[in-house]
Parts: structure tokens; C-alpha cells; sequence
């Protein structure tokens, strides 16, 4: 055995080729420890495209309002931060496959989906992108529901965990960040009444912090 790993060892840093490395034959462990069923996974993998998506079209609108013709620094900070946050949803839900045993074959099939483009590209006014980001994260939040429906009862097997973990960690993510939009544009409206189209500009100062 130390002579393997002294020949390994040898042998990678005699190799300066990156494609160097020490040959094993099939891996032999057992796989009765990976419970998540095959329907589940998938309707994983279409939540975490859905994250994917989501970012870009957050990245979209903060790359909109960072335009010189737009300038409005405190939208595009907002939306930047919003972007950061669904790809990390994105990077969870992997991290819940990678935990049960699921993409240890590779992770290509993540990345097979060519319908990620953003929908807008363009918006109007601040407040109308607020409006679209909170519908956009209502749509999320139903898949989320979608996902937790499939994944409780695939051939009457319930992943008690992962089903845990969406409804307490994902729903209630998703929940406090629809209050929060709910009451932005709230307060973007009631300052537009009262100063015009001065209210965007303030409030845009105020998200910039
Ligand atoms: C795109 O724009 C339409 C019209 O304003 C809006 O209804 C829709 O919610 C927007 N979609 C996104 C993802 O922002
Ligand atoms: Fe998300």
C-alpha cells in the first residue's frame, strides 16, 4: 500500500501533464445509501436551471439600469445582489444532489438547456422592474412548490429531507424576498406620488445605501 501511494505521489509530481493520474478499476461502493428517486432528481435539475435563469434575467436588469443613458446606480446594486443570490439557490440545490449521491456521474446535463435568455431586457422605469422581479419570484416560488409536490410522493415515497429543506430553507427565502419587493415598490410608489418622477431618483439614492 505505501509503495502505491509513494509511486503515485512520484508519479505526479514527475508528470508535469495535468492528464496524469493514477489508474484505479471500478470504484465498489455500494449505492443502497442513495434513496432520492430518479423523478425527483429531475425536477431538481429543472429548479436549478430555473435559478440559472433567474440570475440572468436579474443580471439583465442591473446591466440595464447601469447604463450611462440610464444611471440609476441603486436599482443596479439591488439587481447585482439579487443575480448573486439566485445563483447561489443555484448552487444549493447541486450541493443537495451532490449530498445524496446524485451528479457523481457528471454534471453535464446541468448545463444542456439553451432556453436560459432573459425574457426583458429593457424596462421602462424602476418601479416596473421591481413589479416584474416580484412576479418573477412568484413564478419561482410555484416551481419550488412544483418540486416539493414531486419530490414527496414518487411512487408513494416521500423524501422527508429534502421536501424539510425546500419548504423550511427555499419557501421561506422566497417568501421574506417577495415581502421585501411588496414593500419597495410600496415605498417607491408612495415617493413618486409625492415628488414625481423625483421619487426614483431618491429612492434610487437609498438603495445605493
Ligand atoms: C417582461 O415584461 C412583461 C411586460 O412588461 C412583463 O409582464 C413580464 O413579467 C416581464 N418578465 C420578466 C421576467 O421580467
Ligand atoms: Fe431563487
Amino acid at each position: 500500500m505505501k509503495t502505491i501511494v509513494l509511486a503515485c505521489v512520484f508519479l505526479f509530481v514527475a508528470s508535469s501533464s495535468a492528464a496524469l493520474h493514477c489508474k484505479h478499476g471500478e470504484l465498489d461502493i455500494p449505492t443502497s445509501w442513495i434513496d432520492i428517486q430518479d423523478k425527483c432528481v429531475k425536477s431538481m435539475k429543472e429548479q436549478i436551471k430555473e435559478e440559472m435563469k433567474a440570475s440572468l434575467q436579474y443580471m439583465a436588469m442591473a446591466a440595464y439600469f447601469s447604463q450611462d443613458s440610464v444611471n440609476r446606480p441603486g436599482f443596479a446594486k439591488h439587481f447585482f445582489e439579487a443575480a448573486s443570490e439566485e445563483r447561489e439557490h443555484g448552487i444549493k440545490l447541486i450541493e443537495q444532489l451532490l449530498m445524496r449521491g446524485k451528479l457523481t456521474s457528471g454534471v453535464g446535463d446541468l448545463f444542456r438547456y439553451t432556453d436560459l435568455k432573459p425574457t426583458n431586457l429593457t424596462w421602462p422605469s424602476g418601479n416596473q422592474a421591481l413589479k416584474d422581479a416580484l412576479i418573477l419570484e412568484a413564478t419561482v416560488t410555484e416551481k419550488i412548490r412544483g418540486v416539493i409536490k414531486v419530490c414527496e410522493d414518487v411512487n408513494g415515497v416521500n423524501d422527508y429531507h429534502l421536501v424539510d429543506y425546500l419548504t423550511g430553507v427555499f419557501l421561506e427565502e422566497q417568501y421574506t424576498g417577495q415581502r421585501e419587493l411588496a414593500g419597495m415598490i410600496s415605498q417607491l410608489e408612495k415617493m413618486e406620488a409625492s415628488h414625481g418622477s423625483l421619487g426614483e431618483f431618491l429612492y434610487d439614492k437609498k438603495l445605493l445605501g
